[in-house]
């Protein structure tokens, strides 16, 4: 496994294989990395000749108030978890390498950016999709795995490739748990033990959410009261979002025909979590 710093040097290097007819595969993340991203790695690895990986805290998806300076990092504990992949090329730039004296261009998705996450956390769209522009054309990945956890990011990471005609594959891939439901996130090393327990709610209401629907279930207002009643009724949790929407236009449902998702975001002690499901209507 080699660790690049530089833009340039990882151009040059993506070059080269390209030129020998390698297929790239590219798993962006921000380190202090956990089993669900080694499974996107995994999937990368198995799909493509030669497998990417960055890892770079982007200050430009964190809003002024937000937790950019306390966001956990460990690069020797990731490289160790990297090894078994294994890993071809770790990214790993300073934030001048990424944005040098000067920058002032910005990519951004207009619509699907403005509801769900976009509501609380106006510019962070902004930063992600210019973070995985940049990181596209340095990295030049036929094959780009992301992470259904966060759903939003992959609905606008699409868009953003569909309509700037970038060519560049992107797929989604599973949400990874711990044993008890927890979506895995870097941000839970945050949690305290209790309120490490009240985090639980979300995926709880996730599985309640389904069991409504199960049994017949269809009306989202029905379906948002107990998810809501659920995860409001735990300690040290302030819920942003509990809503139903189209999985492609992310656009609010108010009944359940075929498939909704259900996104949450809640802030829990001080992380600010995020969970989802597809609910099947039956
Ligand atoms: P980060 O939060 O480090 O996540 C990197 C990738 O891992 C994302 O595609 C995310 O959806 C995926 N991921 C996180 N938790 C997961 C889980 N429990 N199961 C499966 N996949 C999971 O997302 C970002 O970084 C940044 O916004 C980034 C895309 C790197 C741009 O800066």
């Amino acid at each position: 496994m080699e660790l690049i710093t530089e833009t340039e040097k990882m151009k040059t290097w993506t070059r080269e294989k390209r030129a020998n007819g390698m297929k790239i595969g590219f798993v962006p993340t921000m380190g202090y990395l956990h089993q669900g991203h080694l499974s996107l790695m995994k999937y990368a690895r198995s799909h493509c000749d030669s497998l990417v990986v960055s890892i770079f805290i982007n200050p430009a998806q964190f809003g002024p108030t937000e937790d950019f300076k306390t966001y956990p990092q460990n690069l020797d504990r990731d490289l160790e978890l990297m090894k078994p992949i294994p890993v071809d090329m770790v990214f790993n730039p300073a934030p001048e390498q990424i944005y040098p004296d000067g920058f002032q261009t910005y990519v951004e998705v207009a619509k699907l950016t403005r509801v769900l996450c976009g509501v609380n956390r106006p510019t962070h769209f902004q930063g992600v999709t210019t973070v995985v522009a940049k990181l596209f054309n340095i990295v030049r990945p036929h094959l780009a795995v992301f992470g259904q956890k966060d759903f939003q990011q992959l609905v606008v990471i699409q868009r953003m490739v569909k309509d700037l005609n970038m060519d560049v594959e992107v797929v989604g891939q599973p949400t990874v748990r711990e044993e008890d439901g927890l979506a895995m996130s870097s941000r839970n090393v945050h949690l305290l033990p209790g309120e490490r327990k009240s985090a639980l709610a979300l995926s709880e209401a996730l599985k309640l959410a389904q069991e409504m629907a199960r049994q017949g279930q269809r009306t989202a207002a029905e379906i948002l009261r107990a998810v809501k009643k659920h995860i409001e009724s735990q300690p040290y949790t302030q819920l942003q979002y509990a809503v139903l929407v189209d999985p492609e236009t992310l656009e609010e449902v108010e009944v359940i025909e075929g498939k909704a998702l259900l996104a949450l975001a809640a802030v829990v002690g001080k992380p600010r979590l995020i969970d989802n499901a597809i609910i099947t209507a039956y």
